[in-house]
């Protein structure tokens, strides 16, 4: 019996730490919603009306597949052309993230 409770205690863990996963995730992409794709669009390929008229490059771009990691952390951090610098604005942690998910369009 008392092995059986066990197991049940293992497959609750298991749901939420799956569920805390999924929640950082869908953060991180209502980050990117609310703050980023009014000029990056919804996939990085900068199709939004802002993104258009400020000529912001998609994601496909030789440009921006280029950069590095760190090189885009920098841009978000400190300003890039049109872009605001986001340094005071979000978290280290928050630009890490939300460029990390602006990078899985990068292909
Ligand atoms: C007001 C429009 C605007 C917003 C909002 C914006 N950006 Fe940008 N972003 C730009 C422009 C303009 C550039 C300059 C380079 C270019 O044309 O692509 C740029 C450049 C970048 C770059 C460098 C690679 C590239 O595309 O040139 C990254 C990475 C980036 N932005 C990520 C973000 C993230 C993450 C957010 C949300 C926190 C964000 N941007 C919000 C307009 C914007």
């Amino acid at each position: 019996m008392s092995h059986m409770v066990r197991n049940v205690g293992a497959a609750l863990m298991a749901v939420m730490i799956a569920r805390s996963a999924g929640f950082a995730q869908s953060a991180t992409e209502g980050l990117y919603k609310a703050k980023c794709q009014m000029c990056h669009g919804e996939k990085g390929m900068a199709d939004s009306g802002a993104g258009k008229s400020m000529k912001v490059k998609p994601a496909t771009d030789p440009d921006v597949k280029k950069m590095s990691e760190a090189q885009m952390i920098e841009a978000v951090k400190n300003g890039m052309g049109k872009m605001q610098p986001y340094q005071g604005k979000l978290t280290d942690a928050q630009i890490k993230d939300v460029v990390g998910y602006f990078r899985t369009f990068v292909k």
